[in-house]
């Protein structure tokens, strides 16, 4: 994979937009299989994880194409419904084959997900809740087969997983009767799955809170429907402008989905205004730490943030303390900033960051897609180049992230 350099030194200052959400249209390209005809999707990136889930849906039969930022799919006459493991191990978001597989065939056979290496990732909660629902499942070493016409029930789910969430969401859009489900996901992108969903015919009700009712029809449409901004590009670009003590603009963001990282890095001193669809943030005296920030589902602080808020946190005046609760291994990151010279101490799900006055370049690997990205915001404020290996992580869910940094002033080769 290829490599890029970070030459240190240099406050973020500039202004760009932000790409749409990978996270809100991943579901909203599996769940678009619900419906027998066309789907015009506005604001797709043009990222690694949505081009592998267009061959997923080539595979699967449907007629698909990206043009800048639209993407068009026509699943008039789609008649497979199985996934090679060769497609599904690229991403954790093939799972949610298996939900809009069922609810358009009854039927669906997987080969296993795969995904950032950043936990074990199971998939029990997705399935206990199919098997709720009436389907049959067989587990295998290398795929997942699943069968039955879906009958709406009651799920609680024992943690709110937003795959798990969303995967019942569009099984249960077209299942017979209505699914409840409890303990739901409230992130922002399960909200714009229902949005999707609706338009196209589905009844859904209670999205955003814990609590969603979905009762089944027989039958939806195709729509034509706009992506959400992708909040956790715009958090690491606003995480970048603080390390830096720098001051961008982002365009096309949703700062309300942004909360938690807003009173982060106000708690940092940073000054932010929000604007109708922006936000403007000045770091220039934000280097106070953090007494105390938990990941947490949302409205919680975003687990996809962490190691780029470390990166922040590495050169604040102070010590800091961060708690990963999402994921019980996405600390890799952390030896990589320490080679840099960052004060980091892993114990557990406790990350000790101790503030140190300045960070060296030096050559680091990314290690997974965010990672890749806090390495970067790490790289913008060494002394001296930073060269980090792996860019390839960083290409599935940012459409470019030098241009977008370079943009914003910084120097990357
Ligand atoms: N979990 C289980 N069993 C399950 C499902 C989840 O134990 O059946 C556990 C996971 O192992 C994890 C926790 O529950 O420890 C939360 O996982 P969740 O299901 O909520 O995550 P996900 O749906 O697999 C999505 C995002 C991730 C993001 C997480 C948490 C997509 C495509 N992916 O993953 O995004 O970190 O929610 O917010 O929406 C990223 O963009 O970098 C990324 C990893």
């Amino acid at each position: 994979m290829k490599a890029v350099e970070v030459i240190g030194g240099y406050p973020l200052n500039g202004e760009i937009k932000i790409q749409g959400s990978k996270n809100g249209i991943l579901p909203v390209l599996a769940a678009s299989i619900l419906q027998n005809g066309v789907c015009v999707l506005h604001n797709c990136p043009d990222i690694r994880d949505v081009r592998e889930t267009l061959e997923i849906l080539r595979e699967l039969g449907v007629k698909c194409e990206m043009r800048k930022h639209t993407i068009t799919i026509d699943t008039t006459g789609m008649q497979n419904m199985a996934i090679e493991q060769e497609k599904t191990e690229k991403m954790r978001s093939s799972l949610l084959f298996l939900g809009a597989l069922l609810g358009r065939f009854g039927e669906a056979v997987l080969g296993r997900a795969g995904g950032c290496n950043i936990g074990k990732r199971p998939a029990d909660i997705h399935m206990n809740a199919f098997q709720k629902m009436g389907a049959l499942i067989e587990e295998q070493e290398n795929f997942i087969a699943a069968k039955g016409r879906l009958k709406g029930a009651d799920i609680t789910l024992r943690m709110p997983s937003v795959g798990a969430t969303e995967n019942i969401m569009i099984a249960a859009a077209k299942a017979e009767g209505v699914t409840v489900i409890y303990n739901a996901a409230r992130e922002p992108e399960i909200i714009e799955l229902a949005a999707f969903l609706k338009q196209m015919g589905a009844e859904i009700y209670g999205e955003g809170s814990t609590t969603i009712i979905i009762s089944g029809v027989k039958e939806l449409h195709g729509v034509e429907y706009t992506n959400i901004p992708d909040r956790i590009v715009a958090g690491t670009y606003l995480l970048g402008a603080v390390a830096t003590r720098g001051k961008i603009r982002l365009h096309q963001v949703n700062h309300e989905h942004l909360g938690a990282v807003k009173v982060v890095l106000r708690q940092m001193g940073a000054i932010i205004q929000e604007m109708p669809c922006g936000i403007y943030v000045n770091g220039e005296n934000a280097y106070r730490p953090i007494e105390k920030v938990k990941t947490e589902p949302y409205p919680g602080f975003p687990t996809d943030l962490q190691s780029i808020l470390l990166s922040t946190l590495a050169v604040a005046e102070g010590e800091s303390m961060l708690y990963e609760n999402i994921f019980e291994n996405r600390y890799l990151t952390v030896a990589e900033l320490n080679k840099m010279g960052a004060d980091i101490l892993v114990d557990d799900n406790k990350l000790r960051i101790s503030g140190v006055d300045s960070l060296y370049g030096c050559p680091v690997e990314g290690q997974e897609l965010r990672g890749f990205a806090a390495l970067v915001v790490a790289g913008l404020v060494a002394d001296g180049r930073t060269r980090i290996e792996n860019k390839g992580y960083a290409e599935r869910g940012y459409e470019n992230i030098v241009r977008d940094f370079m943009g914003l002033g910084a120097k990357i080769i």
